[in-house]
């Protein structure tokens, strides 16, 4: 089910013959609304860095799937003959696809491998790290990105147990950290999950550079449309859009002049889900949509 679907596409104002990217086409329940929003010589590019999606696109000669990380936005539409685009859409993070299918690793309601990857071309698993990294990296990755309030204990523990035996599998991983769970199991446990899934997948830098690359190739006037679902995700959208940089403040070129943004601010508050929808579909609870236009 997507999230925010009417807001997204009512926000990107379709035109008809335009250009459209889906930086995130998963199940390709946004991409086909867009879809029917095109006329004959309209046309989609759809992008996921998961092959799995592929068996989604549908049969229509005005989509084109790119099986490629969005961090590679640019290089792509260049290399399918398109330098400027009319519209652009991300909705991050991992799909209903992936995370009920419990080989992928991404729920912790199953017992898997810890895998966490969204691209099988990804060497690195959450197993991977949580066997590796040192326990200062450990620490920084739960404390940055989950926001787990004991991450130094947790780091130690990590580095403890995985000394006694591999942490190879959710289930080892739980029991390994069993001991040092602060609050509500289920809650602390996601957080940890998050911190490790955005990591794996470099989730906080490739959202960075297709920012970068966003104000490159939408035409002015041309919208995008960026849904996040955790606070990480929606300072620097947020930030830049309103910036054109990662940073709460305007920043200074070497000449002291301020560095405006390319972008104007459609949305000033992130738009919500309703009730209704966070009733309906409880994954869209924590989205935020946030839309900005080309200058
Ligand atoms: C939340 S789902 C998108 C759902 C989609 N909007 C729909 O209506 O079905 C996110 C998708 O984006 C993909 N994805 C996430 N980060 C990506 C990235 N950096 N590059 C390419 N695809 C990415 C994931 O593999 C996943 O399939």
């Amino acid at each position: 089910m997507p999230v925010l679907l009417h807001e997204v596409i009512e926000g990107l104002q379709i035109f008809p013959s335009g250009i459209y990217v889906d930086c995130t086409f998963g199940g390709g329940g946004h991409s086909k609304k867009i879809l029917e929003k095109l006329n004959d010589t309209g046309k989609l590019i759809v992008f996921d860095q998961d092959e799995d999606a592929k068996k989604n696109v549908p049969d229509d000669p005005h989509i084109l799937f790119v099986p490629q990380n969005f961090r590679h936005l640019k290089r792509f539409l260049r290399l399918h003959q398109v330098f400027s685009v009319n519209g652009i859409l991300a909705d991050l993070g991992v799909s209903s696809h992936q995370i009920n299918e419990a080989e992928r690793g991404f729920s912790t309601r199953f017992d898997a491998a810890m895998d966490m990857r969204m691209s099988r071309n990804n060497p690195k698993t959450a197993a991977h790290v949580v066997q590796t990294y040192s326990e200062e990296m450990l620490q920084k990755i739960f404390e940055k990105y989950g926001e787990v309030t004991n991450s130094k204990t947790l780091a130690h523990h990590i580095v403890e147990a995985r000394k006694l035996k591999p942490i190879e599998t959710i289930k080892e991983f739980r029991n390994a950290i069993f001991p040092v769970v602060k609050g509500n199991p289920q809650k602390y446990l996601a957080q940890v999950f998050q911190a490790l899934r955005i990591e794996v997948n470099d989730e906080l830098n490739v959202l960075k550079e297709l920012l970068l690359q966003s104000v490159e190739v939408l035409i002015p006037g041309g919208r995008i449309a960026v849904i996040t679902f955790h606070s990480l995700e929606d300072r620097l959208v947020k930030n830049f859009f309103k910036n054109g940089n990662f940073e709460p403040e305007q920043q200074q070129d070497i000449f002291g002049n301020r560095v405006k943004s390319e972008l104007k601010v459609i949305t000033k508050k992130p738009i919500v889900p309703s009730k209704e929808e966070q009733e309906q579909n409880p994954r869209s609870r924590s989205s935020k949509l946030r839309i900005a236009e080309k200058i």
